[in-house]
């Protein structure tokens, strides 16, 4: 089943260099980008996409953190897309993540984890609209996507 999916870069990996080898891990593993935005997040859209944690005890943290610079915001299309950006992006915390995934190669830390992927279909449309204006997301073929999918 083809899916849409949020995988955001967060301010830390912004700040780190490590854009481009974390949109590298996307393409290779044969997803396709539909679309890309560096943004400063407001105050407000930190509250929408964060909805369901404004009122745990870690928000102000989470809040300030990802307000602290720039994040990019990768908008994702492929067979599984939602389960399989999470699968590349490794589990929450940093340091239990698995090498080889995003968090468990470049993290240490649960709140300076490095990306968010999100959780499910209904929840990365969602999201995506925090980010991307519908026409903002691009449909076309890749050149291999018969090789891929
Ligand atoms: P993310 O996938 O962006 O979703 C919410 C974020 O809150 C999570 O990654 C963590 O970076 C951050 N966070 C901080 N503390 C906690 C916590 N105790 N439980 C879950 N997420 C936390």
């Amino acid at each position: 089943m083809t899916e849409k999916t949020l995988l955001m870069i967060k301010p830390d990996a912004v700040q780190r260099s490590l854009i481009g080898r974390i949109i590298s891990r996307i393409e290779e593993k044969g997803l396709k980008i539909i679309g890309l935005k560096m943004v400063q997040l407001t105050e407000p859209s930190i509250d929408q996409l964060y909805d369901i944690h404004v009122s745990k005890s870690f928000y102000p943290i989470l809040k300030s953190f990802i307000n602290s610079g720039p994040v990019i915001a990768v908008a994702i299309q492929g067979n599984n897309a939602v389960k399989v950006v999470r699968k590349l992006a490794g589990i929450t915390n940093s340091p239990d993540a698995d090498p080889g995934t995003i968090r468990g190669d470049f993290g240490l830390d649960l709140t300076k984890n490095i990306v968010h992927a999100s959780d499910a279909v209904d929840r990365a449309q969602y999201e995506l609209n925090v980010f991307f204006e519908i026409n903002e997301l691009v449909e076309y073929e890749l050149i291999n996507e018969t090789w891929i999918k």
